[in-house]
Order: structure tokens, then C-alpha cells, then sequence
């Protein structure tokens, strides 16, 4: 356990005046942990002339595939390419609905569209934020193709209700892993219960290569087209046509796009899945320390895990309500931001944003409790990289917040 000895050191009045830490040291939220391995990696790709997509990707994909316990693994260069590619070989199109959460990054939506459907949102549960399988079953209608669950913050979405509700309507369920690497759901890895598992190797995500993703699916078939599209439609290995056998002609056998990723980035990620245990447990470590010490403040905090599920503690989110701390959010946030601690917020409902509204004509409160969490949750440093003085200035910085 963390050692924050936090919520006695903040009333002396010095306290008060100086910030939690100094700008200098201003926390930087969602700063990944960066080893001498991934530098040695990274140097040696650029040594070796192979930057771009390589011998190490391929490496990433049979490792991470491994890791999952999957039957195949294709990298592309984000989770949003990933989800993009995912509907195309689900062959979601014009005159498709697709249902997701209302409570998202704004790339699960924008990537239906992309596909050419219309995204349907469902609103979340209120202590799990995560998609309500009930309220999914509510939007079916005949053109909905598929269910695009989201394992918000690494909680697993109820994925025997989504199943049976796929199976009821004979829909496709596409995951949206960039929160889930190291979730389970009784006893499965998520990102192998829908045909396909897109996941996120963002900066900020419990693995990075910088910016890159993967998909997992349970198909041959479907594996071989996701590679042909993530590298303009040129037909498949078309990556090893400089490789050091001579030359090689492809042809492209479809309109694809630039999606693939670049060994630079898999010489991060083969590194990082290497510690992704280690790292987890920091962070669950973390996780605890905070639902300990803020306990008892007049803040909403996580639910603790499910039972027969494996939380990823990819976020730390806590809901101010107004009402209980006579202080708004956004106040909030600009008050640890002058403690100089980074904080994030994850994430305003889609219905707030102005291009949903005017297409769809969506309005935030048809999603009521998204709507009510996307204006009380904010999210607080949960990298491995903390120390444990870091965990304990952001302890502190909270009740100096709070009690101001
Ligand atoms: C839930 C969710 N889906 C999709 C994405 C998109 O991931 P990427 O930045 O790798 O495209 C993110 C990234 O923040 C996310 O949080």
C-alpha cells in the first residue's frame, strides 16, 4: 500500500498558500512509463534501417495475441483505425445502425459514421458507467447491425447480457477494448467475445507504442482483409516487398487506407505488454489507495470491481456534485490544475457536442445519467510512472480542494 499520510498534513495555513507541488514539477496526467528497454528497442529499429512496418510489429501482434489468448491479432496505427477497419469487415454500411454508449470517446462514434451507418446511443449504468444492456435492447430496431460495447475505465461491460442480446437479434458485437488490455470477464480476456476487439495503444493507455492499436478476431478470414485495408488495399505481406529477399510485386485488390503500424512503434509496445502485469498491479495498488483515503469525502467514487471480473484500472474517475461540495467540476479541475496536478476528464456525453446535435439531433438529456456523469467525473493520475510521493500530493491536493 501506497504511504500517503495524506488527509492530516493539509490545514496548516502554510499549506493553504504554496501549492501541492511546485510548477516545476507540474504532474503530468497520463505520462507513460518509459523504460531503458523500449530506448534500446526503438535504437536498434533505427539502426537495423527498419522503421517502418516490420519483423517487430509482427512480433507485437503474435505477443499480444498470446497475451489474450486469441486467435488472431492485426496492429493498424490507432484504436480508431482499428474500429474503423472492424465495421468495414463486418461489413457495416449505409442504412446500418450501430448502438453504443452515450458515454465515450468521441472516435466510437465518429468511426460508425466513418463506416457509413448511423450510430444509436444507449445510456450507461449509473455505478458501472458502462453501457445498460437493457437500454440497448430498447434501441434495436430492424436496421441495427451490431452492439459497440465500451469496457469503460477497464470495468467489463455485462457481456452475458450483450451476448444474449446479440444472439436474441443476430447482431455483431465489436469491443472497444482501449480501456480493457488486462480486463477479464469470468475467467475471458475481453476483446474475444465480439467478432472483433479493438484496442488502443495511446499515449496515456495501460500500454503504449505512442500512438497504435490492435485488433483481435476469432476469424482467418477476417484477419487477412483487416491487413489488406490497413495497408491501401494491397494484397497481403505487402509490407515484405522491400525486404531483404529483393523486390516484390503486390496489387491491390481493394481501396484501403494508410493504417498500418511502424516497427518503431512495436519496439515500445513488444516492451511494454512485457510489463503489463507489473504495471497493472501498481496501478490496482494505486487504485486502492485513493478509494481508501477518500473514503470518507463528499465525493462519488468508483464502484470497487465486479466479482468474476478483472478490472484493467486504466482511470480513476470521482464525481463532484455541486450540490455536495459547493464547488463545480470544471472549478475543480482548475484548482487541482493550480496544485499543479494534471487531471483529465472521461468524458463529457456525446450529446454535448455540437456536430451530434446538428446531425442527429440528439440532446444531452435523452441520456440522462451520461449526461449527469459527463459533468460531475474527473479523472486523476493513475500511471505507473507515480511515485509514491506523487500519489500523496495528489491525495493531498484533493482535500486541499475540497475543504478550501
Ligand atoms: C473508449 C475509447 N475508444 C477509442 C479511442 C481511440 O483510441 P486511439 O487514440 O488509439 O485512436 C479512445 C482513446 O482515447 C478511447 O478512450
Amino acid at each position: 500500500m501506497v504511504s500517503t499520510a495524506a488527509s492530516a498534513t493539509v490545514s496548516p495555513a502554510a499549506d493553504l498558500v504554496a501549492p501541492v507541488r511546485s510548477s516545476e514539477e507540474f504532474l503530468i496526467f497520463g505520462a507513460p512509463l518509459i523504460c531503458d528497454e523500449e530506448e534500446r528497442e526503438i535504437l536498434s529499429s533505427l539502426r537495423s534501417g527498419w522503421l517502418g512496418t516490420g519483423p517487430k510489429v509482427a512480433q507485437l501482434e503474435r505477443e499480444f495475441r498470446d497475451y489474450k489468448e486469441a486467435p488472431y491479432a492485426v496492429a493498424v496505427n490507432s484504436c480508431t483505425a482499428a474500429l474503423h477497419l472492424s465495421m468495414l469487415a463486418a461489413g457495416i454500411g449505409p442504412g446500418d445502425e450501430v448502438i453504443t454508449t452515450a458515454l465515450t470517446f468521441c472516435a466510437t462514434v465518429n468511426t460508425i459514421i466513418h463506416a457509413g451507418a448511423r450510430p444509436v446511443l444507449a445510456d450507461v449504468d449509473p455505478a458501472t458507467f458502462n453501457i445498460d444492456p437493457q437500454d440497448v435492447a430498447a434501441k434495436i430496431t430492424s436496421c441495427t447491425k451490431a452492439i459497440v460495447p465500451v469496457h469503460f475505465a477497464g470495468r467489463a461491460c455485462d457481456m452475458d447480457a450483450l451476448a444474449a442480446i446479440a444472439q436474441q437479434h443476430g447482431l455483431m458485437i465489436i469491443e472497444d477494448c482501449a480501456h480493457a488490455v488486462e480486463t477479464t470477464y469470468k475467467g475471458r480476456r475481453a476483446g474475444t467475445f465480439g467478432t472483433f476487439g479493438c484496442f488502443s495503444f495511446y499515449v496515456t493507455k495501460n500500454m503504449t507504442t505512442g500512438e497504435g492499436g490492435m485488433i483481435l478476431t476469432t476469424d482467418e478470414k477476417h484477419a487477412d482483409r483487416l491487413k489488406i485495408l490497413a495497408l491501401h488495399g494491397m494484397s497481403k505481406d505487402a509490407w515484405r516487398r522491400f525486404s531483404d529477399d529483393g523486390y516484390k510485386h503486390y496489387y491491390v485488390v481493394e481501396c484501403g487506407y494508410k493504417y498500418n503500424m511502424m516497427d518503431i512503434q512495436a519496439a515500445i509496445g513488444i516492451h511494454q505488454l512485457r510489463r503489463i502485469e507489473k504495471n497493472w498491479e501498481r496501478r490496482q495498488e494505486i487504485w486502492a489507495t485513493y478509494q481508501n483515503e477518500f473514503a470518507g469525502l463528499p465525493i462519488g467514487l468508483p464502484a470497487q470491481p465486479d466479482d468474476g471480473t478483472r478490472h484493467a484500472y486504466h482511470l480513476y474517475t470521482v464525481l463532484i456534485d455541486p450540490e455536495r461540495t459547493n464547488l463545480t467540476r470544471d472549478q475543480f479541475i482548475a484548482d487541482m490544475t493550480t496544485e499543479n496536478i494534471g487531471v483529465g476528464v472521461h468524458y463529457q456525453s456525446i450529446p454535448v457536442h455540437p456536430y451530434y446535435q446538428e446531425r442527429f439531433g440528439w440532446r444531452p438529456e435523452d441520456n440522462p445519467y451520461s449526461f449527469r456523469i459527463g459533468q460531475q467525473t474527473v479523472s486523476l493520475p493513475l500511471s505507473p510512472k507515480l511515485t509514491d510521493r506523487d500519489v500523496a500530493d495528489v491525495v493531498r491536493a484533493v482535500y486541499k480542494v475540497l475543504h478550501r
